[in-house]
């Protein structure tokens, strides 16, 4: 970002991490290697949210229809999850990161669980950046597991409101995405935050989530603080008649 712009920081972006498997193709390695090569590059832009004051990241890692992926790559990316969460939990601490995770938790191996909890458990008490990592998440999922349980808390339906709907999302007390950055130029939203997302600006980028740098990110800010985000409202600039 250039330094005489001081950009309007979205205090949350979620990113579409898309592309890893035409990354390797392109560079005649197999999928797992661009899976490999796109976590690399998590720190990067993990480091430069912090940076820039940043307060929620929420990475689409694993979406609930990844699953019907060949077992080698499911497999490929539980071990990856593993392995980052092992080598990258010192580094998310001393970069004051908190993780969180948003998706279905139980429905993953033990191991991979326990991994997560944990790290969870060890970056709690960071307080600059929350990163939310959307591991076997999907919305529609989200949705109606907000809705069971709602059923089983016995919620009377004049109860039910946008704000109590919030509330029983995997993303509660979070506030909504402002900038959804996908990759690897894709126009869709792949069941991603379909209900939080319901107003937020979208950069959609060609460029591979594995080359997808610090210095993109900070482009994709400045535009999102070109746009005027209306909410259903009239332009606020355009507003005297
Ligand atoms: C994104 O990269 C990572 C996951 C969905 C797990 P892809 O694996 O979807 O990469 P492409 O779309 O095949 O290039
Ligand atoms: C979306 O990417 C999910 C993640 C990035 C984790 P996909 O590659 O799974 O999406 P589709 O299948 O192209 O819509
Ligand atoms: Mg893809």
């Amino acid at each position: 970002m250039t330094k005489k712009t001081p950009a309007k920081i979205p205090a949350h972006i979620a990113i579409i991490m898309d592309g890893n498997g035409r990354w390797a193709k392109a560079h005649g390695l197999p999928r797992l290697e661009g899976h490999r090569a796109g976590t690399e590059n998590l720190r990067q832009i993990i480091k430069g949210c912090a940076e820039i004051g940043v307060q929620h990241l929420t990475l689409y890692a694993f979406s609930t229809e990844n699953w019907s992926r060949p077992k080698t790559e499911v497999d490929g990316l539980l071990t990856i999850l593993e392995t980052y969460l092992d080598k990258e939990v010192d580094e998310l601490c001393a970069e004051g990161v908190r993780l969180h995770h948003i998706g279905r938790l139980e429905a993953m191996p033990e191991s991979v669980r326990k991994k997560v909890e944990h790290s969870i458990e060890v970056t709690c008490s960071n307080t600059k950046l929350i990163l939310h990592l959307a591991w076997n998440y999907g919305g529609r999922d989200e949705i109606v597991h907000a809705i069971q349980k709602m059923i089983r808390d016995g919620i009377p339906s004049k109860d039910v409101t946008e704000e109590l709907v919030d509330r029983y999302l995997f993303t509660a007390g979070t506030p909504d995405p402002d900038l959804i950055i996908r990759t690897s130029g894709e126009m869709r939203v792949s069941n991603f935050l379909i209900w939080q997302g319901a107003y937020a600006e979208w950069y959609v980028t060609p460029t591979l989530w594995p080359d997808f740098t610090k210095e993109e990110l900070f482009k994709a800010i400045e535009i999102y603080d070109q746009r005027d985000r209306r909410f259903g409202n009239i332009s606020s600039s355009n507003n005297e008649n």
